[in-house]
């Protein structure tokens, strides 16, 4: 049976994520992985959550096993609002959608804004899952180049210019996957004065702003925003667990109405039961020493890398910029062209990285980029991999 002559043009042409296609190859375990964007699940407060969630269905079984409502669980929102208020001014024009994962916050506000053709600018490299979400609505992704201290803004300045149809930024401006850069301050306050001038909104996606294990924090663009110009897009995925799927977006109310209608479409309401179980765990204990733990360990595991990249990688043909904060590592390797060979030949070595092409608007054309993810793999792991990496660097470069 051909099915393709069913399926709608929309999703013809879609490819999965290539990490996830890895994922599946990674089954065997003498693969290290510094492919993923796993946090470090040596951290995750297991007993603690296993407690609280047979608490909640021993004592409030209803509650966690009933229909939600749609905008997310009272307290729930509660607990996003206090997060987002840390680095946030959310204002009475605001409202607080909890979101299965910013993933779907990501995907709900493309899907509130963008008609089919219509043009999103995103940093270039972005992330895939986002990008995959914007081409589901047939959205023209329009790049502008990520440098060291975030988006070009020369780039976004000509690309807004030449192009009074467009409607809204997308952007990572702190511990950016996959490049790991942040955005400077200079560079914040111009993009909102560029999208003042222009007149487009902006898409904050923050998991990463609470992971800096160096230097200063920096204020979010939704702090600095006076326009109402800046949809925020929060995770708990990255400072309590991934797969509770808690994330929450803080938008402009008349946008947050829309976006409430999509997702009571999508999936009525994010899981009562882990909104329960985050709230119990916020009262019970102080999420952010939690979060310092996983903040010093990724500091630990991102010297570890840079240390054995410095040490085993071949001397002068790997470029890339340490993070303060995040998870991910990016590598540039200046005297090639496509990076697939490496990666491949890293695969027989057991060792699994990203090739730059997978966070590209074309992902068909080469990149002599690759993405390093140090959070998941143990020290040991770390040094092991890098040690198989720069083996295969210094073979093929
Ligand atoms: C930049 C970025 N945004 C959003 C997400 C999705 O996060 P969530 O697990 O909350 O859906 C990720 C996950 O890796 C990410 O890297």
């Amino acid at each position: 049976m051909e099915y393709t002559n069913f399926m709608s043009d929309r999703v013809k042409t879609m490819k999965g994520s290539a990490i996830r296609e890895m994922f599946k190859r990674m089954a065997d375990p003498e693969i290290i992985s510094l492919a993923g964007g796993n946090p470090a699940a040596e951290l995750f407060p297991g007993e603690e959550l296993s407690k609280i969630a047979g608490k909640i269905l021993m004592t409030s079984p209803t509650l966690a096993l009933q229909y939600g409502t749609t905008d997310g669980y009272p307290a729930m929102r509660e607990c996003a609002r206090q997060r987002a208020a840390k680095v946030n001014s959310v204002t009475d024009d605001d409202a607080i959608l909890i979101m299965t994962g910013a993933n779907q916050g990501i995907d709900l506000t493309a899907k509130a804004i963008l008609n089919k053709g219509d043009k999103i600018v995103v940093e270039s490299p972005s992330f895939i899952g986002s990008l995959n979400a914007f081409r589901t609505y047939e959205a023209e992704l329009v790049g502008v180049t990520v440098e060291d201290d975030g988006m070009s803004m020369e780039g976004l300045e000509e690309v807004l210019k030449s192009d009074s149809s467009i409607k809204i930024i997308y952007t990572i401006p702190t511990f950016q996957n996959p490049t790991g850069t942040t955005m400077s301050l200079a560079k914040r306050k111009r993009m909102l004065e560029l999208a003042s001038k222009y007149d487009v909104l902006i898409l904050e996606d923050n998991p990463y702003g609470d992971l800096r294990f160096s230097g200063e924090d920096l204020p979010t663009l939704k702090s600095l925003d006076t326009e109402g110009r800046v949809i925020y897009a929060g995770s708990f995925s990255k400072i309590l667990s991934p797969g509770m799927r808690l994330g929450y977006l803080v938008a402009p109310k008349p946008l947050a109405e829309k976006i409430e209608v999509l997702k009571q479409v999508n999936d009525v309401h994010t899981p009562m039961l882990t909104q329960l179980m985050c709230v119990e765990f916020m009262k019970k204990y102080n999420i952010d020493d939690y979060i310092a733990k996983n903040r010093d360990l990724y500091g630990k595991k991102c010297a570890c890398m840079v240390e054995n990249m410095e040490k085993y990688f071949p001397e002068g043909k790997v470029k890339w910029v340490v993070p303060e904060g995040g998870i991910f590592l990016w590598c540039e390797c200046p005297t090639i062209t496509d990076i697939s060979p490496v990666v491949d030949r890293c695969l027989e070595k057991k060792v699994a990285i990203v090739p730059g092409s997978n966070f590209a608007i074309d992902i068909n054309a080469p990149s002599n980029m690759f993405r390093l993810n140090y959070s998941s793999a143990t020290l040991e792991k770390i040094e092991e991999g890098i040690k198989r990496l720069g083996e295969a660097l210094t073979e093929m470069l």
